[in-house]
């Protein structure tokens, strides 16, 4: 019987809809496979900004980090600026806690029309490079206020970086159909484009079940568009990164669908698990959004914790709810949340 602490930001809006609707999920999935996953709530986000002026604690990370893991829903609320909800909990999380890798799995569902007609069924993971890059914090503004007012942001790539998101992307790549794409655009961004290209090729050499091809992120964004089942693994920048997966995940059906995984693969701190939707202010309270992305999220924080068996029961058992034809508003269906959730709990059961 292993012992797991989990520490639970359901966060704002919907994150406090589906993070329960998921936990549900987990905590059946635990009794069935023997597991023991101790659930910690932390009530951290923008009520408690509202309150306090800051999203969590001044030892927010200290307490996080006796945690095994992170399972976040969403932050952000239309009375907080976005800047402060995601720099005053997600980002410094993910810098501090070295997760370096945000890792995003995108799959054709049974049961799920996607907005573009295929029989090619699509199976690709984006390795996005989450601690540099484009979200920097060096740069400023000058001049506030008058006429000739500026802006400046810097992009930092560094070698460890870059390298380390290659080899993740490059061995993930080799243990699948080892085809492994690069996002890039050296011909528009000449310093630190050039830079990514060389120490992913480099790294990837190691690699010779490997086969890399750099592609500039304009054509590769139209690639996911019109033949995505031809991609297996894409590694990209943080930027980059950030949008081919929104992209990626509408090309399969709904951003309520997606999950990710925020890794820190030495395992040295806790990794982030969450859906990549937002906290929806829009169906927020409705009790419609659709835990699928949250659920996903739970499987895979699963696998990282070791237990192959039980994220495969859990991934299983939501695939076969969608496949039956029960789906959530913002997938063509009428289900609520608690409805969807009974059904994958039956699932569940069916299945053990
Ligand atoms: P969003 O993902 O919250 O919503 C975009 C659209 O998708 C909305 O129409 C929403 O109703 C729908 N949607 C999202 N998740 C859904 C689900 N599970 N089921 C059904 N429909 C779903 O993105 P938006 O509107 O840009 O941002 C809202 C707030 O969330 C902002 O404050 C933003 O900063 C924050 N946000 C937080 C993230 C995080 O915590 N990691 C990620 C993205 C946004
Ligand atoms: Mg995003």
């Amino acid at each position: 019987m292993s012992a797991h602490r989990i520490a639970v930001i359901p966060g704002d809006g919907i994150g406090r809809e589906v993070v329960p609707a998921a936990i549900a999920c987990l905590e059946r999935i635990a009794e069935l496979h023997s597991l023991t996953l101790e659930f910690t709530p932390f009530d951290w986000g923008s009520d408690y900004y509202l309150q306090h002026g800051r999203m969590m604690p001044d030892d927010g990370l200290p307490q996080l980090a006796l945690h095994d893991a992170i399972y976040l829903g969403a932050v952000g609320s239309p009375e907080v600026p976005d800047a402060e909800t995601l720099w005053g909990l997600l980002i410094p999380i993910r810098r501090e806690f070295q997760q370096y890798i945000n890792l995003r799995p995108v799959k054709t569902l049974d049961g799920v029309a996607a907005p573009l007609a295929s029989e090619h069924p699509i199976d690709l993971v984006i390795v996005r490079e989450n601690n540099e890059g484009e979200y920097s914090e060096i740069g400023g503004r000058m001049y506030r206020g008058l006429p000739q007012e500026g802006a400046v942001q810097e992009a930092v790539f560094t070698r460890l970086g870059v390298s380390r998101a290659a080899h993740y992307a490059a061995s993930l790549a080799a243990s699948r159909r080892g085809r492994l794409t690069s996002a890039t655009k050296s011909n528009g961004i000449v310093h630190t484009m050039p830079f990514w290209d060389e120490i992913v090729a480099e790294t990837v050499s190691l690699y010779p079940d490997v086969t890399l091809t750099a592609e500039h992120v304009d054509a590769l964004a139209a690639h996911l568009v019109l033949k995505p089942w031809t991609l297996d693994v894409i590694v990209a920048s943080n930027l980059f990164g950030d949008i081919l997966s929104d992209l990626a995940a509408a090309v399969t059906g709904s951003i309520g669908l997606a999950p990710s995984a925020n890794l820190n693969p030495e395992g040295r701190y806790p990794s982030l698990f969450e859906p990549i939707h937002g906290s929806a202010p829009d169906i927020a309270g409705n009790g419609v959004a659709n835990p699928v992305g949250q659920i996903w999220s739970g499987a895979m924080m699963l696998e990282h914790l070791g237990h192959t068996q039980a994220a495969r029961h859990l991934q299983t058992a939501f695939e076969a709810v969608l496949r039956d034809g029960v789906r959530t508003r913002d997938i063509g269906g009428t289900a609520s949340t608690a409805e969807f959730t009974e059904a994958v709990l039956s699932m569940i059961d069916a299945q053990a």
